[in-house]
């Protein structure tokens, strides 16, 4: 499938423990990023009415549950998924052929919004050896992940920025989330393979994940503004 977009956007992680507070990050970002992600932390506390109120604020939504299970499970969870009216979904590429064509079968069977589905390849977190069982060059793991996904009909793959020049060479048309992503100067936390907003617009990623270098700063609304103008520096 042919996705990617003509400029990147900007996607900000609702990473925060309470409802209550994730909604008031909402509030005073809107107008900035057009997507909010919901992530394990506070979908487990909020559950699906959060992502409705999310659609109803006009954001794109994109729940991040990197789903690995058996094909029919990840299948229904899919479908469960996108009857909330959510935009993107994740599911881990290394849950293989038959997952992934299982997710896209359901997206595919529904009548309604069709969510886009992007294949975690190796999570930002990992530096070079870290992942379990996996020897091979991160790149060269996270390419070989994203080149299957392309093939099993997933719209994207979220990676690090240093991975998408050769993902874009290698997969035409397939699509680029780019997390661990820190304006130059911040801190890296617990994330390993980092770029700058501009670096990883400049390398062509198609979206761009930002959690805590703008829900942790003193004023989130400036800083993604901030990155949105480091972006666009970048085009
Ligand atoms: O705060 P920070 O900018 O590091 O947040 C990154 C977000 O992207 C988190 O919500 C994390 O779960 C998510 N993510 C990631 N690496 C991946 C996939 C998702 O950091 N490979």
């Amino acid at each position: 499938m042919t996705n990617t977009l003509s400029s990147p956007q900007l996607v900000v992680a609702l990473d925060v423990p309470r409802r209550a507070d994730a909604l008031t990050m909402a509030r005073t970002l809107k107008g900035t990023a057009p997507w909010c992600k919901v992530g394990m932390e506070m979908f487990t506390h909020a559950g699906p009415a959060f992502l409705e109120e999310l659609v109803a604020m006009g954001y794109k939504v994109f729940l991040d549950l990197k789903f690995y299970d058996i094909p029919n499970t990840v299948g229904q969870a899919v479908k469960s998924a996108a009857g909330v009216g959510v935009d993107m979904l994740t599911l881990h590429c290394q849950g293989g052929e038959r997952m992934c064509r299982a997710a896209c079968e359901a997206v595919a069977s529904l009548d309604g919004k069709k969510p886009l589905l992007f294949g975690v390849t190796v999570l930002t977190s990992f530096a070079q050896g870290e992942m379990p069982g996996i020897r091979e060059n991160t790149s060269d793991f996270a390419l070989a992940l994203a080149r299957g996904a392309q093939g099993w009909g997933l719209d994207g793959v979220v990676c690090s920025g240093h991975e998408v020049a050769g993902i874009k060479a290698a997969c035409p048309g397939f699509s680029c989330l780019c997390p661990g992503i820190r304006p130059s100067g911040s801190a890296a936390d617990d994330q390993r393979r980092t770029m700058t907003p501009a670096q990883a617009v400049a390398a062509g990623a198609d979206y761009l994940v930002v959690g805590r270098p703008i829900i942790a700063a003193s004023d989130p609304r400036a800083a993604a503004e901030q990155i949105l103008a480091d972006m666009t520096s970048a085009t």
